[in-house]
């Protein structure tokens, strides 16, 4: 069975001038499709979990080390898989209300989403997939993302 996300000897070398931090050193992680699992990444302050979040996210280049997702290199995914990607990796942050500009309607956040993954046909099309009583936000995107905003 393809693995759902697999690092091999992930690392990430930080360098400013001289120095350099190695945040994260050959990292292995496999999450098999199924069953569905929660993982949890644990460890003392500054000892890499944001950096493997980063890399995950695509947010970060590791320095080494191969990241495949249904077994696709990210390093070689296309501008469409990358979104293809994007849909279905996401971060829920820890503080949901420093993830919302307050100077923006709660609209239009919903709007950006549909956009930008181009989950709905025009901005009409997508308020009725987020507005319509029977299907949330989540349902309708078809992604398995567990966070949906509330406020
Ligand atoms: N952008 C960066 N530039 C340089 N060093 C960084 C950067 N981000 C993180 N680091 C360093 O990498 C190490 C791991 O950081 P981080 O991934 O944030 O760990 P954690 O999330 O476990 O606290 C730390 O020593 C941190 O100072
Ligand atoms: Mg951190």
């Amino acid at each position: 069975m393809t693995a759902l996300l697999e690092m091999r000897g992930a690392s990430k070398v930080y360098a400013s001038g001289k120095r350099t931090v190695v945040a994260l050193q050959d990292f292995d992680l496999l999450l098999e499709p199924a069953p569905a699992k929660i993982v949890t990444i644990a460890g003392e302050s500054g000892s890499g979990k944001t950096t493997l979040a980063g890399i995950v996210l695509g947010f970060v280049a590791p320095s080494d080390g191969e990241v495949h997702f249904r077994g696709h290199d990210l390093r070689r995914l296309s501008r469409a898989d990358r979104k293809e990607y994007r849909r279905h990796v996401q971060a829920v942050f820890q503080d949901p209300y420093g993830v919302f500009n307050p100077f923006y309607r709660v609209r239009h956040v919903f709007d950006l989403v549909f956009r930008n993954f181009e989950l709905a046909r025009g901005r009409p099309s997508g308020r009725r997939c987020s507005s319509g009583p029977s299907r949330s936000w989540a349902s309708t995107s078809g992604t398995s993302s567990t966070s949906t905003p509330t406020s």
